[in-house]
């Protein structure tokens, strides 16, 4: 299979038209008309966190796929390809088709890194797919997710407070689904403030982390629960050895519709403890980015003090 000219033949369909709906329905039709032996090519779009169906070739098809279903939510939950020799063996296989026996399905991205769209191959053979399949098809997804354009942005936005923001910022981007971060002063009096101001002049603002993060692979409830992992949520302006306003544990959203989420989630974590729970629970205010040198502080210096114990 020449995957260089199918890739070549996707550019000159990009180039020709970048909005999804012709591009997506175009390029299942090449998918359709180039590959051997297989009974369905298409697209299933991100929407809401879950999975409708998009352009395709093939029989009729679910219109739905839950996230936490399917080889197709997989592919969305783990962001990667998913390869099924078998798909009998794959436990939660969706079977639109019972011709199916053997699938592979690879997550597209937005700009942002977060999976907008999934492309799903199926095949009536079993192990029809191989690494160079698997390879060539990738290159096709990573060309296509280049020139989509007019899909949904998906990429959602809280600010977190857990204590000294060094810490906190490794710990966020560790964790799978989110796809970008700051640290900075949050929902204090003083426009731009400094670290100096803020440690010694107790300005009031929270050492926060903002977090960007793709809601279809890490939702908001999901997020908190990890935040809660690496906080004392009864403690009072204090982390580790951080004792001070500026440590106070907060959750700042700037989305009013996280305000729900955010009050269910510590509802739930305050049936955990005895004392009150010390957790802001606030509208983001303001947001003042830090200072260069704190940003990524534990990468510039890996053995910096950290409150959080990564073991
Ligand atoms: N088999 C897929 C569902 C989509 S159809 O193959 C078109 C799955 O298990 O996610």
């Amino acid at each position: 299979m020449d995957y260089a000219l199918l890739n070549a033949q996707l550019e000159a369909l990009a180039q020709a038209e970048g909005w999804y709906v012709p591009l997506m329905a175009n390029a299942a039709a090449l998918l359709w008309e180039t590959l051997t032996d297989i009974n369905w090519a298409g697209f299933y779009i991100v929407k809401n966190g879950n999975l409708v169906l998009g352009p395709f070739q093939g029989k009729t098809a679910c219109i739905h796929i839950a996230r936490e279903k399917g080889v197709c939510g997989a592919a969305l939950r783990e962001n990667r390809t998913q390869m099924v020799p078998d798909v009998h063996q794959f436990p939660g296989h969706i079977a639109c088709d019972s011709a199916s026996n053997s699938e592979i399905v690879i997550p597209l991205h937005s700009a942002a890194g977060a999976v907008t769209t999934v492309l799903d191959i199926d095949s009536p053979a079993l192990n029809r797919f191989s690494a160079d399949d698997q390879a060539g098809l990738e290159r096709f997804a990573r060309t296509l997710e280049t020139y989509m354009k007019g899909l949904e942005a998906v990429e959602k936005t809280i600010y977190l407070a857990g204590g000294c923001f060094w810490g906190c910022q490794k710990y966020f981007d560790l964790m799978a689904g989110v796809l970008e971060t700051e640290v900075g002063y949050a929902n204090g009096p003083t426009p731009n403030p400094t670290y100096e101001q803020v440690k010694h002049d107790h300005t009031g603002h929270a050492e926060t982390v903002r977090v960007k993060y793709d809601p279809a692979r890490l939702p908001l409830r999901e997020l908190l629960e990890k935040y809660f992992l690496v906080i004392d949520p009864v403690a009072v302006n204090h982390q580790g050895e951080d004792f001070g306003i500026q440590y106070r544990t907060g959750i700042y959203y700037a989305d009013p519709a996280d305000a729900p989420v955010v009050t269910d989630a510590l509802k739930a974590l305050a049936a955990r403890y005895d004392q009150p729970l010390a957790v802001e629970n606030k509208p983001l205010e303001n947001f003042y980015p830090a200072e260069e040198y704190h940003q990524k502080y534990l990468e510039k210096h890996p053995d910096g003090y950290c409150h959080i114990h990564f073991d």
